[in-house]
């Protein structure tokens, strides 16, 4: 072991490793290159130094000086190739992870309003172009407002428990009787006693019935009630209005009629037809062979309901009708069954 030969030995270490942190393609070739040459555990610059006990004293200083002249070098070589594929890396990185800010955003699932609810809204977008305003009353009715006051005799059939959901609940006056509301009609007269005429009411809402569930009869389901009371309002009325409101659901030019009907709360009564929406007026299952469909009941209000509300009958008149939401959104959409309404199967709302 001499001088000679030490310096030797450095100067091919240093060649090689400079040789090797050029080649060096990633940081972690980098990191083994380092822990070769220069690791102060198992580097070989370190056996080197370890060396130079064995050498004469005389040559230690100038040994000691080439050494850390060769780490300062491999030192200075390995940062800037650090930093050279550390730059590389970000570069590569960016250009990978590049977003295209041009790209359309992929679309998020978007709800869209219930048939029924879309319905009541198209019923009352079409009476409010003649003025009609929206009122609601309460789904928990009393006896005297969902049957008396309208006229419905005690003992009229549709009082029947069979028909009719009562409530048990405790009452608040003497005498009261709660129930589910079978129809809305009892909202037109919370309407007539809390309104001063001229009165033009859409009342949308939900209904109750004791029945069996079918394709076309639900237990609970929906109506929208009209009322319309001003001074000499007459039958005529009733008739230009219900066709305006036929023309602007189901299209224009669409016959209409009306037919004799009954109810106990208007007269007279009558049945509201359409030319059958599937066949036209042809005659087909859907309209029984008869080429009308009906879409709601009506009439001239009643004097005693008038009575009823609070006002006097010779001198306001009134007309009322009542259809059923759910018909008319079966007849709109083409929908067979209206079960579908209050099940909330997603295959089934997704399509509107
Ligand atoms: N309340 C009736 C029903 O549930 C519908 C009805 C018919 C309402 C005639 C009215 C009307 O206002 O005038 O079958």
């Amino acid at each position: 072991m001499d001088l000679d030969s030490v310096s030797a030995d450095l100067a091919a270490l240093r060649a090689g490793a400079l040789n090797e942190i050029a080649a060096a393609a990633d940081l972690r070739t980098l990191e083994a290159v380092e822990a070769r040459f220069v690791g102060r555990k198992a580097g070989a610059l370190t056996d080197v130094l370890r060396g130079i006990g064995r050498l004469p004293s005389a040559d230690r200083p100038a040994v000691g000086a080439l050494a850390n002249e060769v780490r300062v070098a491999l030192e200075a070589a390995l940062a800037a190739r650090r930093a050279e594929l550390e730059a590389a890396d970000l570069d590569a990185r960016l250009r990978e992870d590049r977003v295209d800010v041009t790209l359309p955003g992929r679309p998020g699932p978007r709800g869209s309003l219930h048939p029924l609810l879309e319905t009541n809204r198209e019923i009352a977008r079409i009476f409010g172009q003649f003025g009609f305003v929206v009122y609601e009353g309460p789904e928990v009715e009393t006896d005297e407002l969902n049957f008396q006051a309208l006229n419905i005799p005690p003992d009229h059939p549709a009082r029947d428990l069979q028909d009719t959901l009562y409530v048990e609940a405790p009452a608040r006056t003497e005498g009261e009787r709660l129930l589910l509301r079978t129809h809305t009609s009892p909202v037109q007269i919370r309407v007539m006693r809390s309104t001063p005429p001229p009165i033009r009411a859409l009342m949308p809402g939900r209904c109750f019935r004791y029945e069996a569930v079918d394709a076309s009869h639900g237990f609970e389901f929906f109506q929208v009630e009209g009322l319309m009371v001003d001074e000499g309002t007459t039958l005529a009325h009733l008739r230009g209005l219900l066709d305006e409101f036929a023309h602007a659901l189901f299209g224009p030019g669409r016959r209409t009629r009306f037919r004799p009907g009954y109810y106990p709360f208007t007269e007279p009564s009558v049945a509201f037809d359409v030319e059958c929406l599937i066949c036209g007026g042809e005659g087909c299952p859907a309209c029984k062979r008869s080429g009308w469909m009906t879409i709601l009941g009506a009439g001239m209000v009643h004097p005693v309901v008038l009575r009823n509300g609070g006002l006097d009958p010779e001198r306001v008149q009134g007309f009322a009708f009542g259809m059923g939401t759910d018909r008319i959104a079966l007849l709109r959409h083409g929908i067979s069954d209206l079960r579908y309404f209050l099940e909330n199967d997603l295959r089934f709302l997704e399509q509107f």
